[in-house]
């Protein structure tokens, strides 16, 4: 019980002025008294193929339009030869394979002429002095005659690698070939070329380059260092593939898991939503190759030890662009696609999804639990067919939860609406989106101090502060809205009991090819880094603890009086309290924290801090900039007493003996 003369006492504390005239605050924590679990999975990421974040971003493939299926066959490449003679390139269509049909075919005439071609790369191609490419082709031919003759140049058009392959097979089958080669140099924007040596004609398909230092060093994988930095929030939870990508502009277009798994060169290429979406950030380059399909995402959310969590499309195309419905009689197919993605990740080898999984390498299962129905989904129209797909996996997955839209805003009429039906339909999870000014981070800490405990738990799926305006291009990833946050997340772990899961939106975005800001993580062909906003959801997630515990600054939750957002737990596992407060003045705050507990205390208090000028960014000069520090302190008594700098993010760890 937290008596009453303590929260007297402790109110006229937290207003006063230490001697020094500087303004004091008194906090009491009462780890006797938790109130709360705090779900395993709390602190997760969002991931959408948005901002080059996984073809030219995450997944490691060097060449751009690799199998000539963008709308422009030859978008990427460039010919090269003195005087290409007519029929030199030939793009031809397939008919055996309906998912990838084209490939080039290239004759060649022989030196002194030669011919080749040119790949951009996805804004050049990041390469590392040293460090092995993979090339691959696939390619037919009736008689060997060409021998490809690959090299690496820098922007001068200096070589920085090569090597030679000769195809070796004939045919009419499709051969595949690879051949590995060191660079020589460190080129942020290298090109690809390949020289088609000797006589002949050959047919070639999916050329393709990767670096040899991919995650876990897998064969045309991800990008190590993106990865680690996501393996590094030690996240509990990955969501994928979005986003509004789930949706599609149209239905033709939207995301459909099936065809993205499966041999790479039959997954079918799709233009990708976010080339079009903005003019003044239009991205024609921009398609979804599926290299990195959705066994690759159950596959990385094993690696980082995140619990999966796809999102499907529920038969509607996104309502800002085509509205697009599937009529409710022929969801049928959207809805056996959630059926069988559940089959996929966790159904025996016997059954045909079960059996692919294996095939791609993973016979155990992948061990699936939610499922979202629907992105920014709103209306009528979103709930009735909610509704079906609910019915449906409720009846065969009873275990399997169901996480649902409350569309694209966090309060108003459609958000209203949807909030009253999706109780009423008793949903898992409300799945809420908020990408709002800092201000409102700030005046929104209590949010959840109100909502029903006993009703469906609270998935804050997408969230950022924009410091200019939602989708502007004029939002930053600086301290002031990433402060915005840590305040912010203060309200969500104290309420952990309702808010279950939580990502910042989006992910990731390449420095080169972004559409939207701001982000978590930037890259570019070379280096990745994490924005303040990434340390702070960092250090809430290694710092999530198991049970909320109160903590009160006078006799009120710290919320944004006076400037002090704080929140605490206890972490049963490492028998520690973790402590969570911002200081959201300019000017520094004397803090004295109380820990109430009958148990002892070691005396070193670990503290790690963050703070920085408000307009203070990371960047890939200076990806450090903004990080958080630790220091040592020393508990008096039970106390800890410390300034709390001007804008700042402090976690303090206390063990208990
Ligand atoms: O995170 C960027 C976009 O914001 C997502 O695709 C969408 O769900 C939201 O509108």
């Amino acid at each position: 019980m937290f008596i009453r003369s303590k929260l007297l006492g402790a109110l006229i504390l937290s207003c006063a002025l230490s001697l020094s005239g500087q303004e004091k605050k008194s906090f009491i924590v009462d780890v006797s008294q938790p109130v709360a679990e705090v779900s395993p999975n709390m602190w997760g990421v969002f991931f959408e193929d948005i901002n080059l974040g996984a073809d030219g971003g995450i997944y490691a493939e060097l060449v751009k339009n690799r199998s000539f299926e963008f709308a422009d066959p030859f978008m990427g490449w460039k010919r090269l030869g003195k005087n290409i003679s007519e029929g030199t390139f030939l793009v031809l269509s397939r008919k055996d394979k309906p998912n990838n049909p084209r490939f080039l075919r290239v004759s060649s005439s022989s030196v002194p002429d030669k011919v080749g071609l040119q790949n951009e790369g996805f804004r050049g191609m990041g390469v590392k002095q040293g460090l092995h490419y993979d090339f691959s082709i696939l390619y037919r031919q009736d008689a060997p005659g060409i021998t490809l003759h690959m090299q690496l140049v820098d922007t001068a058009g200096v070589v920085i690698g090569e090597s030679t392959l000769k195809p070796s097979q004939t045919g009419t089958a499709w051969q595949k070939q690879q051949v590995r080669f060191r660079a020589t140099k460190t080129e942020p924007k290298a090109k690809l070329v390949i020289w088609f040596e000797g006589k002949g004609t050959l047919d070639v398909d999916m050329i393709s380059l990767f670096p040899e230092d991919t995650w876990k060093k897998r064969p045309g994988g991800l990008r190590a260092d993106m990865v680690q930095l996501l393996a590094d929030m030690k996240p509990g939870f990955i969501r994928f593939p979005g986003g509004c990508i789930v949706e599609g502009r149209e239905l033709a277009t939207r995301f459909q898991w099936k065809k993205t798994v499966g041999p790479i060169e039959d997954r079918q290429l799709i233009v990708n939503r976010w080339n079009t979406e903005f003019k003044h950030r239009s991205t024609p380059d921009y398609y979804q190759t599926f290299g990195l399909g959705f066994f690759e995402y159950f596959q990385l959310a094993e690696d980082i030890g995140a619990e999966p969590l796809p999102i499907l499309n529920c038969g509607m195309a996104c309502q800002y662009n085509t509205a697009e419905l599937v009529p409710l009689e022929d969801l049928d197919e959207y809805v056996q696609d959630a059926l069988d993605l559940i089959a996929f990740a966790n159904g025996d080898l016997h059954t045909k999804w079960g059996k692919l999984r294996a095939e791609m390498g993973h016979p155990a299962p992948f061990n699936l639990k939610m499922l979202g129905v629907g992105n920014e989904n709103w209306g009528p129209q979103y709930i009735e067919r909610l509704e079906v797909f609910k019915k449906a996996l409720n009846e065969k997955h009873p275990d399997i939860k169901i996480v649902a839209s409350s569309g694209t805003d966090p309060e108003g009429e459609r958000f209203d609406f949807l909030d009253k039906e999706l109780r009423r339909l008793k949903v898992d999870f409300i799945d809420e989106h908020y990408y709002r000014s800092p201000e409102w981070f700030l005046s929104h800490a209590n949010r959840y101090d109100d909502y029903d405990r006993k009703g469906p738990k609270i998935f804050a799926g997408e969230y950022a502060a924009h410091t200019d305006r939602t989708a502007g291009t004029g939002n930053k990833n600086s301290w002031k809205a990433a402060i915005a946050e840590a305040a912010f997340l203060t309200g969500l772990e104290r309420n952990a009991e309702v808010v279950k899961m939580a990502s910042y939106a989006p992910l990731f975005a390449h420095v080169d090819g972004w559409q939207w800001t701001p982000d978590l993580i930037w890259v570019d062909n070379l280096q990745a880094y994490g924005t303040p906003n990434y340390q702070v959801q960092k250090l809430y997630s290694t710092n999530k603890g198991t049970k909320v515990i109160p903590i009160h600054m006078g006799d009120e939750v710290p919320s944004g009086q006076d400037g002090i957002y704080a929140s605490a737990v206890l972490d049963d596992k490492a028998n520690e309290v973790i402590v969570k407060v911002v200081n959201h003045n300019s000017h520094p705050v004397e803090g004295n924290f109380s820990i109430q507990t009958k148990g002892r205390l070691t005396k070193e208090v670990e503290h790690i801090l963050l703070a920085a000028g408000l307009e203070e960014e990371n960047s890939i000069q200076e990806p450090n900039k903004v990080r958080p520090s630790t220091e040592q302190l020393i508990l008096k008594g039970k106390s800890i007493q410390t300034d709390l700098s001007p804008y700042s993010f402090h976690i303090f760890k206390i063990k208990m003996r």
